[in-house]
């Protein structure tokens, strides 16, 4: 399954929300003093203005006066953002908004444009949910924008707590908080949450926390703040905590303090008696070992770990391991320029209808034998010949980690002599929708998954590789040249490779 990113949970109030397990937690977790959120709020978005990144969707936000338009552009980049870095949406962004810069218009697309367009982008159930989403709102409610948060996540496909949140926050101005990976970690850190962060307890602690700090007079800007601190400052692993302009508000940065303060009186020989220690750190009253929020007894706070203690994960899922034997078939076009064969996958599933060159999964037990005759039986399928042993060369791996799955593909090369002409009829096999003979350039512009990008990199470099030995080897065994080639790189017809291996 992909993931869309978004937290699951309903809109609560500290006030009405329950704690699975337990009365409400301490207000060490919480921020209830009115002073204190406003201060927090103030600290925040001062820092925002100097600090924010300038990038196409907040530009594109506030320079929309239409707010369809807006929402959408919001809708976009929130979409966009789920799991992938800034730096790699912001150049998808803008050729998407280019091309298709209002819902009308992206409705109007088709999914393999679609596909096309995010490809590289990885989880293309997103993109394709967007699409369907543009369709709906243009179809069902007259190209009108669901107007809240709650109405968003009920509506559209694809759009959860988060989305709705950052679409109603950012273009309508509707003060209700979001929760993403880097709100996890700023709102952990800052109110000492330390147990799993992915439990419910802890997710509906978060939820609540976002929507009280959320600031009603600029809800989007706060939001975006709060993902920004956690994207500049507030990182997983190199916190720049001297720079946070929330540090005061910070529960693990004053632990931090109380550990050095500690070390420092220690140093200066004092017992733990006559200590001039820092104010008396508020810690959890909950019962010790019963909150749902704190660190657990058996792992407590790590000194050496500092504000990385917070958030605590439970340990990931081990990746499943899956072994695909993929092919890069080669021929000539009639003006002389290699073509690759491509084949699409499947409507529904990990990567539907994007393009691949000709793949099929394997056991990892295989023998290359095994993996050979496997191989050209499918491409025997997407072709519609009969399949033999000849003419596939094993050139190397390549490992791609789809979110949770690692993929090894085994590839191989055949090429194919010019003189074939070898056509491939569209949807000629089952499970294997159609199949196309494409070039170099429109390769790079079909609608293929990274791990193709990859593959096809790799097949370049092993013949251009190939291509420079063969140069070295003739150049040593005849200096005047020779043409001849040897049977090992002779291109074999499609005719040729299904014929069966004598
Ligand atoms: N991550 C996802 N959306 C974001 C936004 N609008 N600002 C900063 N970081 C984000």
């Amino acid at each position: 399954m992909e993931c869309d990113g978004d937290f699951v949970g309903t809109a609560q109030t500290v006030q009405d929300m329950s704690y699975p397990g337990s009365d409400h937690p301490s207000s060490f977790h919480l921020f209830t003093d009115a002073l204190e959120i406003a201060s927090f709020r103030r600290n925040l978005l001062s820092w925002y203005e100097v600090h924010k990144r300038n990038l196409p969707w907040r530009k594109q936000a506030s320079a929309e006066s239409n707010v369809n338009r807006r929402a959408y552009a919001v809708w976009v980049s929130e979409v966009m953002l789920q799991q992938t870095q800034v730096a790699t949406v912001i150049d998808y962004y803008n050729r998407w908004m280019k091309k298709w810069s209002t819902l009308e218009a992206l409705a109007k697309a088709s999914l393999e444009e679609v596909n096309q367009m995010w490809a590289g982008l990885g989880y293309y159930a997103r993109g394709k949910r967007l699409h369907q989403g543009a369709q709906q709102v243009v179809s069902q409610l007259n190209g009108e924008m669901p107007r809240t948060a709650v109405e968003l996540q009920k509506l559209l496909p694809g759009v959860g707590r988060y989305t709705a949140g950052a679409i109603a926050s950012i273009a309508y101005g509707q003060a209700t908080g979001v929760v993403d990976g880097n709100v996890i970690r700023v709102l952990c850190r800052v109110r000492g949450i330390g147990a799993d962060s992915s439990s419910l307890a802890v997710m509906t602690a978060l939820w609540a926390l976002a929507d009280t700090l959320v600031d009603p007079a600029r809800p989007g800007d706060f939001n975006q703040a709060l993902m920004e601190l956690g994207a500049l400052l507030c990182t997983p692993k190199a916190p720049l905590c001297a720079e946070c302009p929330v540090k005061s508000h910070c529960q693990a940065y004053r632990r931090v303090q109380k550990d050095l303060d500690s070390a420092f009186q220690r140093l200066k020989g004092k017992g733990a008696s006559e200590r001039e220690s820092l104010s008396d750190i508020e810690e959890c009253v909950t019962a010790a070992g019963s909150c749902p929020l704190c660190l657990p007894p058996m792992s407590p706070w790590d000194k050496k770990l500092g504000v990385r203690n917070f958030p605590r994960k439970s340990p990931k899922k081990q990746p499943r391991q899956v072994q695909t034997l993929t092919c890069v078939p080669e021929r000539r076009s009639v003006r002389g320029e290699p073509e690759y064969l491509l084949s699409q996958r499947p409507s529904s599933g990990l990567l539907a209808r994007m393009w691949e060159f000709p793949s099929i999964l394997s056991d990892t037990e295989m023998s290359k034998k095994e993996q050979k005759r496997v191989l050209s039986g499918h491409l025997a399928a997407v072709t519609g010949g009969t399949g033999g042993l000849r003419g596939l060369r094993y050139i190397g791996q390549v490992l791609h980690m789809f979110s949770h799955i690692h993929q090894t593909y085994l590839v191989y090369s055949l090429s194919l002599d010019e003189a074939d002409g070898t056509t491939v009829a569209p949807e000629r096999v089952k499970g294997v929708d159609s199949a196309r003979w494409v070039t170099k350039a429109e390769f790079q512009k079909s609608a293929v998954s990274t791990a193709m990008k990859k593959i096809f990199k790799m097949y370049e470099n092993q013949n251009a590789e190939k291509q420079k030995k063969s140069k070295i080897s003739k150049r040593k065994r005849s200096p005047e040249g020779d043409n001849v080639k040897s049977d090992a790189h002779r291109q074999l017809s499609l005719d040729r490779f299904f014929r069966p291996a004598c």
